[in-house]
């Protein structure tokens, strides 16, 4: 959605005169540190790290060490400041506002050495009424505390009882007290993020100057009503009127497209005024409604609303509106002890696909529109439909959220905390309130936000103990919880948004939790809500570890970033798995001998004699392994979706943690920083085709099943082959009779007892052979893509007949798009084509070749030549690695 306010001035020379003005205040700004010792312009919206970066006071500081180097920076408290002349006769206006539509975090203002007011809240937008102070000519400062002595200052004001967690593991190497400041809690580090508090404007600043009456903001809710089965459209605008006297006039609504337009007239009271519209949509127009990506189009409708009030004043918005329903589906299922737990769009169930979002940056004014749009992108392009906007960053930029409505990304919205206890002394509160207020107001009329959800893992934080609360003193904090997350935001949410469902927190049981007083024994119960699942020392290639959840919100398997990404911020003498610096971008507790673990299971860890070519072979094992260990996941929730086993399934949602990276190191991210694709990225566009086959096996007996996420039942027919490693000929192929594949269903389609398969198909051994099989339909929706999949019969270490491949390409151009003709002298497992820093990505990668021959398309994000493709061009494949 985007809006656009046009204010049309109608002068009509009486005094005050019916207008408004508006001034920006983005820019350059002066920065000063607190004893003045630096001095330097810089950006707004923008923070101190970029402008010292900008201007050549410090290196990246993403490079290598910097994050601990440049600590003082957040210790330190910094003054903005800005000259500023108005360029219009201040003296003509009744009103003049300070609009900040983002401070980072804790500032004193001051307008012509005057104090007009503070801030503590990140996500809050502040407005100051500065009419008696503003001149014509103005200095107006922000004097800033460092975040991190606020925080501390604030936990040690709190003497009552502690509020943990104090401090993050050391290996976060991070800032205590986040849980005391309403700032982005991952900017005092996280277990995939460096610590960076920032301090600055990092959002909009302007003055608006208005007489008579100025609308403040005005939002939309489409809402179906069940009963007449039609729909409305309830709109919301806030008015600040400053005449003396009330003032009508009337406002019309338009959506031309559904032959819709309606006039109301309207009279305002002096003061702070919200005006609430009903709009009936003509019911002789057909709706078509916003599907998420996958299920359909997102259609939108041009609105416009006119409002034509006294003294010549007309004020004119406009809005893209989407129409389309949300219900979340708790209700018993046969079978089974617990309650469903899922998403129905527009009456129909989905099965929700896809990732978590973390911030995109340290300093977010490095976040373009551009990445904003290349990422999110990439999830689609990966057969995404849901992002969930977690907890412990922030509510993301109005360009997010205009993508996910265009693109049909579903959002699940956190709330903003995160794996902590929070206070709910009154000033919090009263902060929190505001926060959620204004968020509830800049995002509710975007379709794309499907959910919102109080916090992140901090019911199960409590009932799981983590910060070793004593049971005697157990009360106190639940009882914060429910002041915070059920008296306070969720009670807002109630009254301000109907058009979406609340969920308390994530992990949560749901209605079970709500049942037992907001806070279950067991958040992580299977059969209820949702589910975080991680496992780093379990062997992952075992789907019987992972839980048959209803949906499962966090799940995931840790690897490194390319050498092509790392290279841009560390030095040669960083380059291997153990150096110092391997183990100072790792956020995660042993993390990096976890992924050695993980890939010992299946695969051969690189023994070879060349340091730097070890460490290349092992990021790429990382990268084979966390890919085939979210696979094997992803796969296993698929076909959960329509069975009950031992009143456990049903599963109806799979999001893994996470999307995207905020700098270069080591996490659980299919996309590195900056945008490119590991392998786990190409994996999750085959693991959430909408038509899946899907392998595996239990007590030798390979089972097949079909997962279908179309809206129609097709005819399909599976093909299982079995190739030997030692030759490009498949031993023995098959093809099953046609069958109906059910729409939204995962169905069994196939099955065989291994030693059977493979004494039909001439003898060959588990570590001789490798199964592949794929759908052939007759469903043009299936033209989306079903992609061919396999399962391997031993693990990797121990295959026989296995040779190195040689693998060429020839290189060409086609358009804007280059051809990769690929040609192996061998079978070739998780084939990996590499283009270092060139941006861009290829149609696919990680493949099993089985081939002799393949082409890949690569599609490049910036222009680029055959020439430079082939200069950077590198493939491996596993036989490499040996
Ligand atoms: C000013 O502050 C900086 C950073 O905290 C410090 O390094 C410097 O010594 C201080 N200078 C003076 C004159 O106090
Ligand atoms: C920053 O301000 C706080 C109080 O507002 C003060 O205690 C602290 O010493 C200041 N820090 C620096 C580096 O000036
Ligand atoms: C600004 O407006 C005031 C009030 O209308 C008027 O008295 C004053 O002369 C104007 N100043 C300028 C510079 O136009
Ligand atoms: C509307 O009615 C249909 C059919 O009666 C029902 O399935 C659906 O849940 C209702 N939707 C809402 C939002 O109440
Ligand atoms: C809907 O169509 C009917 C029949 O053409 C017409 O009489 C009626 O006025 C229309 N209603 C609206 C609201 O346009
Ligand atoms: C989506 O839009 C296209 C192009 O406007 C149209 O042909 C198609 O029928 C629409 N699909 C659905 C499901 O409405
Ligand atoms: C809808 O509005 C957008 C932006 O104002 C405009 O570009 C587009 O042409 C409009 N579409 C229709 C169908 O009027
Ligand atoms: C828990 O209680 C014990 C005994 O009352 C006390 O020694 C300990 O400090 C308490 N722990 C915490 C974390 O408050
Ligand atoms: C392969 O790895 C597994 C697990 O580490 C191990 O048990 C097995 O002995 C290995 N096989 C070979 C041939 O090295
Ligand atoms: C597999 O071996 C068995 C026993 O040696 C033999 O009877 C059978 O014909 C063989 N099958 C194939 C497909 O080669």
């Amino acid at each position: 959605m985007r809006l656009r306010l046009l204010l049309l001035l109608a002068l009509c020379g009486a005094v005050p005169t019916a207008a408004a003005r508006s001034l920006s205040l983005r820019g350059s700004w002066r920065i000063r540190s607190g004893n003045g010792s630096l001095e330097l312009p810089g950006k707004v919206p923008g923070c101190v790290h970029s402008a010292l970066f900008q201007r050549g006071l410090i290196q990246d500081p993403y490079y290598r060490f910097n994050d601990l180097k440049y600590r003082w920076i957040s210790l330190d408290n910094w003054t903005y400041s800005k000259q500023f002349k108005i360029p219009f006769n201040i003296s003509k206006w009744q009103k003049v506002n300070l609009i900040f539509e983002g401070v980072d975090t804790v500032a004193k203002i001051l307008l012509n050495s005057v104090p007009i007011g503070k801030t503590d809240n990140m996500f809050k937008r502040y407005s100051f009424d500065i009419t008696t102070v503003v001149r014509s000519v103005n200095s107006l400062e922000l004097r800033f505390q460092s975040p991190v002595l606020y925080a501390a200052e604030q936990s040690k004001a709190h003497t009552s009882y502690r509020v943990p967690p104090a401090c993050p593991p050391p290996a976060q190497k991070g800032q205590c007290h986040v849980n005391f400041i309403r700032k982005e809690q991952s900017s005092f580090s996280w277990d995939w993020g460096p610590s960076f508090p920032t301090q600055g404007i990092w959002k909009d600043v302007r003055i608006e100057a208005y007489n008579i009456c100025h609308l403040n903001f005005f939002t939309f809710s489409p809402m179906y009503d069940n009963h007449t089965q039609g729909w409305n459209l309830e709109i919301e605008s806030s008015f600040d009127v400053v005449s003396p006297k009330p003032i009508s006039g009337q406002v019309i609504v338009a959506i031309p497209k559904l032959q819709t337009q309606q006039t109301y007239s309207l009279e305002l009271q002096p003061g702070e005024r919200i005006v609430e519209l009903f709009v009936k949509i003509n019911k002789n127009a057909t709706v078509e409604t916003w599907w998420p990506h996958g299920h359909g189009n997102q259609t939108g409708y041009n609105m416009t609303i006119l409002f034509k009030l006294d003294g010549g004043l007309s004020i004119e918005k406009s809005a893209k509106v989407y129409f389309r329903t949300v219900e979340l589906i708790e209700e018993s299922i046969e079978g089974s002890q617990g309650l469903s737990f899922y998403f129905k769009i527009n009456g129909l169930p989905i099965f929700l696909k896809g990732s978590n979002w973390i911030p995109a940056d340290s300093f977010q004014d490095r976040v373009t529109s551009d990445l904003l749009r290349l990422l999110l992108q990439s999830a689609v392009d990966a057969n995404m439909n849901t992002l969930r906007v977690w907890g412990g960053g922030i509510y993301e930029q109005d360009e997010f959220y205009g993508l996910c409505d265009e693109l049909g990304i579903m959002v699940w919205q956190d709330f903003m905390f995160a794996c902590a206890l929070y206070p709910t002394d009154q000033g919090f509160l009263d902060s929190v309130r505001a926060e959620v207020t204004h968020q509830i107001r800049r995002l509710k009329s975007h379709p794309s936000i499907i959910v919102w959800g109080g916090n992140n893992e901090n019911e199960a934080a409590l009932m799981m103990n983590w910060f070793k609360i004593n049971a005697s003193e157990l009360h106190t904090y639940v009882s914060d919880y429910v002041v915070l997350y059920v008296k306070n935001i969720r009670q807002i949410v109630l009254a301000r948004d109907k058009t979406r469902p609340f969920i308390i927190s994530s992990p949560t049981n749901g209605a079970k939790s709500v049942e037992e007083g907001w806070l279950s024994a067991n958040p992580y119960d299977e059969n209820f809500g949702d589910v975080h699942f991680y496992d780093y020392t379990n062997d992952c290639w075992n789907w019987k570890n992972f839980p048959k959840a209803r949906f499962v919100s966090e799940y995931g398997y840790q690897s490194w970033p390319s050498f092509s990404t790392l290279e841009k911020v560390s030095s040669k003498k960083d380059w291997s798995y153990s150096s110092k610096f391997s183990l100072h971008r790792q956020h995660h507790a042993d993390g990096n001998n976890e992924m050695l673990l993980q890939i010992g299971f299946h695969f051969k860890l690189p023994e070879g004699t060349d340091p730097l070519q070890t460490f290349k072979d092992t990021i790429y094992l990382t990268q084979v392994m966390q890919a085939q260990c979210v696979k094997i996941e992803t796969e296993f929730y698929r076909r959960s979706r329509s069975e009950i086993v031992d009143g456990k399934g049903h599963t109806m949602g799979a999001l893994y943690w996470q999307l995207n990276d905020i700098w270069q190191a080591p996490s659980w991210a299919s996309l590195e920083y900056g945008g490119k694709w590991k392998m786990l990225h190409y994996f999750a566009r085959h693991f959430f085709a909408p038509l899946l086959p899907v392998g595996f096996e239990d007590q030798d007996v390979l089972f097949i099943y079909g997962v279908s996420d179309l809206h129609s039942d097709c005819k399909a027919a599976v093909t299982v082959r079995v190739h030997t490693w030692s030759s490009l000929e498949p031993l023995c192929s098959a093809e099953t009779q046609h069958f109906v594949m059910e729409a939204g269903r995962a169905v069994l389609l196939y099955k065989e007892l291994v030693p059977v398969l493979l004494a039909r198909c001439g003898n060959c051994t588990r570590q001789s052979c490798v199964v592949s099989f794929y759908l052939s339909t007759d469903s043009q929706e299936s033209q989306l893509g079903s992609p061919t999949n396999h399962h391997f019969l031993s693990s990797l270490n121990e295959t026989v007949g296995l040779q190195k491949a040689h693998i060429t390409a020839i290189i060409s151009q086609q358009g804007d798009t280059f051809v990769f003709d690929l040609e192996t002298s061998a079978v070739a497992p998780f084939v990996w084509l590499d283009v270092g820093s060139v941006p861009g990505r290829f149609s696919d990668n990680g493949f099993l070749m089985t081939e002799k021959t393949r082409t890949i398309l690569f599609y490049p994000w910036k222009p680029t030549s055959k020439s430079e493709l082939e200069q950077a061009f590198h493939v491996t494949s596993l036989t490499d690695t040996y």
